[in-house]
């Protein structure tokens, strides 16, 4: 899928916004050798940590050295940790990079996603990831559960630390015991909450859904 992905989607010169996730690491691999064949210009605008190491290790360049996001990116490739068929909406956020992904996504003139079949679902239901800023996460979290009706759980490490993103903020994971009738409306609700950063559902127009199958064969929705 990766390989079919790096060489339909991207084109020999365009600014490209490049997600995070294990599908994106094997993206950005078959990129990096094709971008080496063909000399693609291809200027890599990184939605995390993870994501500047993969350009770095796969001899990807960087748009700019500042590190900010261009107002303009021509694509976006992305993974998702779950999509809903019926609506096309996405829950994103399982590595924690949520925020810079959803600013990337909205930059970007046209999005792909590329996902395992496993994470394809009639309706959302796994934990939303919401990023909340540390001064406000008790207040959040409270608000999100007399509200909303969801159970949010801060994101931990290992001995209980508190897992923190790289600006800095908290994760709220949060749980709704039902699947999401509206994404739409749960994204808007959620961001409305003061402290509330970014939440981890994703209604961005997406141009093409990648779907690799177990069989090693792969569909496009
Ligand atoms: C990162 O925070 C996430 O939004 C990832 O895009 C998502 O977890 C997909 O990752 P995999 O491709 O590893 O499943």
């Amino acid at each position: 899928m990766s390989k079919s992905a790096a060489q339909n989607l991207v084109p020999n010169s365009c600014v490209l916004g490049l997600g995070s996730g294990s599908s994106v690491a094997r993206f950005a691999k078959a990129l990096g050798q094709r971008a080496k064949k063909e000399s693609l210009r291809v200027a890599v605008v990184p939605s995390s940590m993870q994501s500047w190491l993969l350009a770095m290790e796969n001899d990807l360049t960087l748009v700019n050295d500042s590190g900010h996001c261009p107002p303009s990116i021509d694509i976006a490739v992305d993974g998702a940790d779950e999509i809903s068929i019926a609506t096309r909406s996405m829950i994103k956020g399982g590595g924690g990079a949520l925020l810079k992904e959803k600013i990337i996504f909205a930059a970007a003139k046209k999005c792909y996603v590329l996902a395992d079949e496993s994470k394809y679902v009639q309706k959302l239901e796994r934990s939303v990831p919401v990023e909340v800023t540390q001064f406000s996460a008790l207040s959040v979290e409270h608000k999100i559960r007399g509200q909303l009706g969801a159970e949010p759980n801060m994101r931990k490490l290992e001995k209980g630390y508190p897992f923190f993103t790289e600006s800095g903020n908290v994760i709220l994971d949060c749980q709704f015991g039902r699947s999401i009738s509206d994404p739409a409306g749960l994204e808007v609700r959620l961001k409305s909450i003061a402290g509330v950063v970014e939440v981890g559902i994703f209604n961005n127009p997406v141009e093409m859904f990648y779907k690799a199958n177990h069989d090693g064969t792969f569909e496009t929705l």
